[in-house]
């Protein structure tokens, strides 16, 4: 399976890019949200630090080949709005996950589906992946329908699974083979 090259991707409506050191105020504004963070597997951000080294962390990350996170960004404004990541590779299987967030203010005009349908695509292509897995909180019914629409299948269940400022929760285990998109056509 191929390690990563510099990647943008781009859609109707917008360009997803690797994250630089200036997004850093734009990124702490998405993550210190406790609504968007809702049912993520951290607590929200409060210091702006912890944008500062996350971005340093995605582009090690990107460099040693463990995790490919971009940017989504408004074609028009070239506002940052969220991110998406291909992460957990296990090259062997050609597999790995899938995360994503998106900024509060630009839910629900379907701009995960169109960011996640390129990303989905470089994957199964460019990376030559055959299965892609999301790992969701069960009560997150905006990402389960947004899975849906990408034709992930829901496949099982695991209790407990993460420990998130003192609060237990399971897992929705999605996952999306190459056949599956490929016979549905893409997004
Ligand atoms: C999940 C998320 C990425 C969805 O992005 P989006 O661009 O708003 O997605 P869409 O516009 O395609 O909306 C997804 C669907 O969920 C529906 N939806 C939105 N909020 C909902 C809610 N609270 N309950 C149920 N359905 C909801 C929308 O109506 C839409 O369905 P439709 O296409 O039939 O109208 C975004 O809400 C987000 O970033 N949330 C916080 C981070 C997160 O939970 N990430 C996923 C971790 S696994």
């Amino acid at each position: 399976m191929p390690r990563f090259l510099p990647t943008t991707l781009r859609s109707p409506r917008l360009t997803l890019r690797m994250l630089t050191p200036s997004d850093a105020a734009s990124l702490f504004a998405i993550y210190r949200d406790d609504e968007t963070m809702r049912y993520w597997s951290c607590a929200p951000w409060r210091e702006p630090v912890q944008a500062v080294e996350h971005i340093t962390r995605s582009e090690d990350n990107y460099r040693d080949g463990s995790a490919l996170q971009l940017g989504v960004t408004l074609r028009d404004t070239g506002e940052l709005i969220g991110t998406v990541t291909l992460y957990a590779f296990m090259r062997a299987n050609r597999r790995c996950e899938i995360g994503y967030l998106l900024a509060r203010p630009h839910w629900g005009h379907g701009y995960m589906g169109e960011a996640l349908a390129l990303l989905i695509e470089h994957g199964f292509e460019q990376l030559e992946l055959n299965r892609i897995e999301a790992d969701l909180h069960p009560a997150n019914q905006a990402s389960a329908k947004l899975l849906g629409k990408l034709h992930f299948r829901l496949e099982g269940q695991l209790r407990e699974r993460w420990l998130v400022n003192g609060e237990l929760s399971g897992s929705d285990i999605y996952g999306l083979l190459r056949s599956d998109w490929r016979a549905a056509g893409g997004f």
